[in-house]
């Protein structure tokens, strides 16, 4: 059968990682009478660049009429002090919004040959974890109301605030200019995330952690309302519901105690990144995310890396896993995607280290290039 995927190289070691996973799909393609067709959309800076915007139509497009979608990595120093809505990071948030990708899996998994290379130590994560992380992706605060007001001693009305409880705060000082950022999420928001946790639940551990901060936010309290009438449908499954700073010390106290963490698109992106940093390096998290449809945006979750961006220096492990993602749930080839789960956890048994990984723990030999490693896990697919 043939494929056609979207491309989007995006900027800093983008291109690097996404030739790297393009390789192993077509090696895997090859093995398994596959086709996959490419083709290559601007976004993120190098679409500022050529096109003048972040997320250029014909990406639109193209990511539209592809069934299914290979991100790279967009942002970097060039662009940071372009204003909010001409950032790179536009096209990421776009895309996840004009496609309806509601849904973020992040799967944060320790190898067990890189226990040595987890910064906790090695009681703590002897018997390894397996979290997965369902973050909800197109509300709350990243696509709430937002802007700026001058200070309220300037100004005679336009109170934002009326009817928030929170209202007379006589602690606040409202020197100068304001900024502001609205959480909101709405109860069919919160139910379809809550589906995708519970019914991943159901193939794991079945346990579901809900993380929130429902002593303060309302927004969390809507949240873990909804969560819980969405549970009575998954009697087999077990829900707890966790405070987001518990939380985050909790995945450093002990990890192992989650299987599926489900939470809100800003705590996710938090808690993502410390729990990818348990498993040895961010260069290791593959991402999905996902809608209604088998259509899917699938990224590394770590950044552009401009620092070694064009050295070959770049782990290429967490794109080639989120390429496994998409053969596992865009296009339903689960034999393939375990495959290339399998290779990649070979050459991390067989010492295979890029820079990120390197200096610590168990391996003597210099760190690979991003091309060497591609080329390792190549060798065992
Ligand atoms: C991520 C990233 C993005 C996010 C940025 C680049 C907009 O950090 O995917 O985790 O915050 O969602
Ligand atoms: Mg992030």
């Amino acid at each position: 059968m043939n494929y056609n995927i979207a491309l989007l190289k995006g900027d800093g070691i983008g291109p690097e990682i996404v030739e790297s996973a393009v390789a192993v799909l077509d090696a895997v393609g090859q093995k398994f009478g596959h086709t996959f067709a490419y083709e290559e959309y601007l976004a993120g800076g190098c679409a500022l660049d050529e096109a003048g915007e972040p997320l250029p139509q014909a990406t639109i497009e193209g990511c539209k009429t592809a069934d299914s979608v290979l991100l790279g990595a967009v942002g970097g120093p060039k662009w940071d002090s372009l204003p909010g809505d001409k950032r790179p990071e536009c096209a990421l948030l776009g895309l996840r919004l004009e496609l309806g990708l509601f849904s973020n899996l992040r799967p944060v998994k320790l190898y067990p040959a890189l226990v040595g290379v987890s910064p906790l130590r090695a009681d703590i994560v002897e018997a390894g974890f397996d979290i997965l992380i369902v973050r909800e992706l197109t509300g709350g605060i990243y696509f709430g109301k937002r802007g700026r007001q001058a200070s309220k001693n300037n100004e005679s009305e336009g109170n934002e605030a009326k009817n928030n409880e929170s209202e007379g705060n006589e602690a606040k000082n409202n020197e100068g200019e304001i900024a502001f950022d609205t959480e909101s999420y709405s109860t069919a928001e919160i139910e379809r995330i809550a589906h995708v946790a519970f019914a991943a639940a159901r193939t794991r551990s079945k346990r579901v952690t809900s993380v929130d901060k429902a002593n303060v936010l309302e927004s969390s309290r809507l949240w873990r309302e909804v969560v819980h009438r969405v549970g009575e449908e998954y009697p087999d499954i077990e829900l707890l519901d966790m405070l987001v700073d518990n939380a985050a010390m909790q995945l450093i106290r002990n990890p192992a105690q989650f299987d599926v963490i489900l939470t809100s698109n800003m705590f996710g992106d938090i808690l993502s990144d410390e729990a990818s940093q348990l498993t040895g390096s961010i260069g290791l998290l593959p991402s999905a995310s996902l809608g209604a449809t088998s259509k899917g945006l699938y990224e590394p979750i770590h950044g552009s890396a401009p620092d070694i961006a064009g050295q070959g220096l770049a782990n290429p492990l967490a794109t080639i896993l989120s390429a496994a993602m998409m053969l596992r749930y865009s296009f339903g080839l689960a034999a393939e995607a375990d495959c290339v789960e399998a290779a990649v956890e070979e050459v991390l048994e067989a010492g295979c280290r890029t820079a990120d990984l390197a200096g610590v723990g168990e391996t003597n030999t210099e760190p690979l290039s991003t091309a060497a490693m591609t080329k390792e896990v190549l060798k065992c697919l």
